[in-house]
């Protein structure tokens, strides 16, 4: 929200006296002082009156997960374990998946608060790599890389994939990279060749890459400087 509409939305302040204290230069946000009533304010934000708090500034979370199989990237599910449930974490309602990953879709998944930041690291536009360990029943046809290459046509969407990377590491064992995050991609992907994809795994997102360390259902929080990366 702007900041002069965060100010005058406060009980205390009309809009002309919210406009007056921005021109005083009263007003900080983050302990810098703000004249621009323009400026965005979030929920991470501290806003202060010189030493008076008017916003505290909640604390943005973000966490990476190693999702096993066999539980729902969603946070509330009335049959399945959730990757939620997952977590011993206090206000986990606040938390939202940042990319999820289907029941049996095993590795690196990031939850946080944070929605802009999430939509950094999901959004195609911010061209973040998702790279995939994807394992299909029969062999890999060659043509595959080509194909996934120009971008494959999706009919339910009307819409063709971005071009995507394919390393091959085995007849049936490859390394997929993508820039988007469609409803099943790899394995529509892989159908298209009537191939089936037995095990996916996700193990970077972006900058960030699953640690080795940790096994499926461990998390831990991001580091400043990872969160800094996206
Ligand atoms: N593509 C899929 O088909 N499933 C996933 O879980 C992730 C990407």
């Amino acid at each position: 929200m702007r900041l002069d509409r965060f100010l005058a939305n406060l009980p205390q302040f009309s809009h002309q006296q919210a406009r007056l204290l921005l021109a005083s230069g009263r007003i900080s946000v983050n302990g810098q002082s703000v004249r621009d009533g323009t400026h965005d304010v979030r929920v991470f934000d501290r806003v202060e009156l010189d030493d008076e708090t008017l916003q505290t500034g909640k604390s943005a979370r973000f966490f990476m997960l190693h999702k096993p199989t066999g539980c729902v990237s969603a946070t509330a599910d009335p049959r399945h374990q959730t990757v939620i449930d997952l977590l011993g974490e206090p206000h986990k309602a606040e938390l939202h998946i940042a990319g999820r990953l289907d029941f049996n879709t095993t590795g690196l998944l990031i939850l946080t608060n944070d929605g802009l930041w999430s939509r950094r690291l999901t959004q195609p536009a911010s061209r973040q790599g998702k790279t995939y360990l994807v394992e299909t029943e029969d062999p890999i046809d060659p043509d595959c890389a080509v194909c996934f290459a120009q971008g494959l046509y999706f009919r339910f969407e009307g819409l063709t994939t971005l071009p995507a990377e394919l390393e091959l590491l085995d007849t049936c064992k490859a390394r997929l990279t993508l820039h988007e995050g469609r409803y099943h991609q790899v394995k529509r992907m892989f159908g298209h060749f009537n191939n089936k994809v037995i095990s996916l795994h996700r193990e970077s997102m972006g900058p960030l890459t699953l640690d080795a360390g940790l096994a499926p259902g461990q998390y831990r929080a991001l580091t400043p400087a990872e969160i800094a990366q996206i």
